[in-house]
C-alpha cells in the first residue's frame, strides 16, 4: 500500500487500515499487557515498558555525560519506565559516531557514576523503584565521525550499497585490530558495573560495526565468510565480559539488515527476510545464558523506513508505515519462538501514536515478544509509561508525531531530542543546527 501519513481518530479506524494493508498486526483494545510484571537476570520489573537507546549527542568533548545527557535521563528515569536501556556509548575514541557521543573510560567514569546515581534518584523519588538499566557499547565503525568536520571510517567489509556513501578512506579494519578491540568492550563493561549499571549491551545493529561483522560474508581471515567467523566477533567479547565481570549482558541486534545477501544479515538475494541465521545465532545466545535481547532492523542511514516507520523519512517510503511496522514486529516474533527463554523487547511502536500502547500490549499477549520498547515517543513524551500505567493510555498532544526532525539533529550535528515537544530547549538547536536544510535537501546525510 502507498506511503501514508497517520491520521486516525480512533483505534478502529487504525485497525481498518491495518485489514487494507492485509497484515497480521495485533491491536488490543486494552493496554494491561502492559502493567506485569517480569523477571529479568533475577530481578523484579514492576511493568513491560522500556525507553529505547536514543543518542542524544550531547556529551563532552572527552565523553562525559553533559548538561542535557543529565537532563534526558533524569526525564526518562522520572517516566516510570521499568527498563531503561541507555544509548550508545563508544567503547574507544576513534569508534564514536560524533564528537559528542558518550564514551566511558578512567577519566569520564566519575560523570558516569553521577548518572547513574542521577538515575536512580530521579526514578526513586518520582516512582518510589528504579529502573533496571542497559548501557549499550558500541563501535561506529564505518559511521565512526569521532571529530568535527572529519571521519574515522572503519569498515570491516566492502559493500556496494554503503561503500559509495561513507566513501571509506582506509582499508577494513585487520584481524588483529579486531581481537584488541574485543577486550575494550570488556573494559567498558568492567567500569559500567562499577558505575552501578546493571547490565551492558553489546550493540550489534543498525550496520554499526558488530552489525556489519554479522553480514561479513565476502570478508577474508578469521572474522568473515561462514557464520562461525561472523559471530565470532560478538560470542568472543560475551566470553571476554563474562571472565572479568558479572554485570548481566544483553545484546541489540539487527534480525534483518534490508539488503540483499552477500551484503545483508538476514537478508536473502532479493533482499527479503531470510532468518535462519538470526535464529541461530539466538539460540547460540540462550545456550550461553543471555536472558535479554532488544530486537530491530534496517539501517537508519540507508533505509530508515524498515527500522523506524516515520510520518516524513528523507525520502518518501515505498510502503505504508504498517507495513513496515508490522514487517519488523513479524521478525520479532520469529526470533522470540525460535529462543523461548530469552526475553526480547520489541520495536516499532512511536509512529502508532498513543496506539503504539495497543500495537504493543498486543504484542506481548499474543507472545511475540516480553517487553515493548519505545524510541522516539521517549525523547516527545518522556513520561509516556506512567501515563499507560496509571491512566491506561498515552495523550495524543504529548505523543511523537514521527516528523524525523531527531534525527535530523543528530545527522546535522546538533544534540537530539525533540523539536516539536520539547521545543525550548530544542528548537533553538535546531534552527542553528540545520540552517534551513532538511534531510530531503542534503544528500550527505541521508543515504538512500
Ligand atoms: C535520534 C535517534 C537516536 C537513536 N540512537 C540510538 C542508539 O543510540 N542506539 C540504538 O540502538 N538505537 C538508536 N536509535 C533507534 C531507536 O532506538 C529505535 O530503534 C528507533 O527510533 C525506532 O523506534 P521508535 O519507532 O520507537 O522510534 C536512535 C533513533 C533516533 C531517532
Amino acid at each position: 500500500m502507498k506511503h501514508k501519513k497517520f491520521s486516525y481518530r480512533h483505534l478502529d479506524e487504525l485497525k481498518e487500515d491495518i485489514a487494507r494493508a492485509d497484515v497480521d498486526l495485533p491491536v488490543s483494545d486494552s493496554t494491561d499487557a502492559l502493567t506485569l510484571p517480569l523477571t529479568l537476570y533475577g530481578k523484579q520489573l514492576s511493568n513491560r515498558l522500556v525507553v529505547h537507546p536514543m543518542e542524544g549527542c550531547d556529551g563532552t568533548a572527552a565523553g562525559a555525560p553533559d548538561e542535557l545527557t543529565f537532563r534526558r535521563y533524569g526525564r526518562f528515569a522520572s517516566g516510570g519506565a521499568a527498563l531503561l536501556w541507555m544509548e550508545a556509548c563508544a567503547v574507544t575514541n576513534e569508534g564514536r559516531a560524533n564528537p559528542r557521543q558518550i564514551f566511558l573510560n578512567s577519566s569520564t567514569r566519575k560523570e558516569f557514576d553521577n548518572l547513574s546515581r542521577h538515575i536512580r534518584q530521579a526514578s526513586e523519588s518520582a516512582n518510589g523503584s528504579v529502573p533496571y538499566t542497559v548501557l549499550q557499547l558500541t563501535h561506529s565503525g564505518r559511521y565512526s565521525k569521532p571529530f568535527a568536520g572529519a571521519s574515522a571510517i572503519v569498515p570491516v567489509d566492502e559493500n556496494p550499497y554503503l561503500d559509495a556513501f561513507t566513501n571509506p578512506k582506509r582499508t577494513v579494519i585487520s584481524d588483529d585490530e579486531l581481537e584488541m578491540l574485543e577486550d575494550a568492550y570488556a573494559t567498558s563493561a568492567v567500569l559500567a558495573r562499577a558505575c552501578g549499571f546493571n547490565a551492558v549491551d553489546v550493540k550489534a545493529c543498525h550496520r554499526y560495526l558488530l552489525s556489519e561483522l554479522l553480514a561479513a560474508h565476502t570478508r577474508k581471515g578469521r572474522y568473515g565468510g561462514s557464520f562461525e567467523n561472523r559471530t565470532r566477533f560478538l560470542l568472543n567479547v560475551i566470553d571476554k565480559i563474562n571472565a572479568r565481570t558479572d554485570i548481566d549482558i544483553s545484546l541489540r541486534i539487527n534480525a534483518y539488515d534490508a539488503m540483499p545477501y552477500p551484503y545483508g544479515w538476514g537478508s536473502d538475494e532479493n533482499g527479503e527476510p531470510s532468518l535462519d541465521e538470526p535464529k541461530q545465532l539466538l539460540r547460540l545466545l540462550e545456550i550461553k545464558g543471555i536472558r535479554l535481547v532488544n530486537i530491530t532492523t534496517g539501517n537508519p542511514y540507508y533505509n530508515p523506513h524498515i527500522g523506524r516507520p516515520g510520518d516524513i523519512a528523507p525520502y518518501v517510503a515505498p510502503e505504508h508505515p504498517v507495513e513496515s511496522a508490522a514487517r519488523m514486529l513479524h521478525i520479532i516474533k520469529e526470533l522470540k519462538s525460535a529462543a523461548p527463554a530469552v526475553q526480547i523487547v520489541g520495536t516499532g511502536f512511536s509512529w502508532f501514536r498513543e496506539y503504539g500502547a495497543n500495537v504493543a500490549a498486543g504484542c506481548i499477549e499474543r507472545e511475540w515478544m516480553d517487553m515493548a520498547g519505545f524510541g522516539r515517543q521517549s525523547f516527545a513524551y518522556p513520561d509516556f509509561a506512567r501515563d499507560i500505567v496509571r491512566n491506561g493510555g498515552m495523550q495524543r498532544n504529548k505523543c511523537c508525531i514521527a516528523c524525523t526532525k531527531c534525527t535530523e539533529l543528530m545527522r546535522f550535528g546538533g544534540m537530539a531530542g525533540c523539536v516539536v515537544r520539547d521545543a525550548k530547549t530544542y528548537l533553538p538547536i535546531w534552527r542553528e543546527a540545520t540552517n534551513g536544510q532538511t534531510m530531503m535537501s542534503n544528500k550527505i546525510a541521508c543515504h538512500i
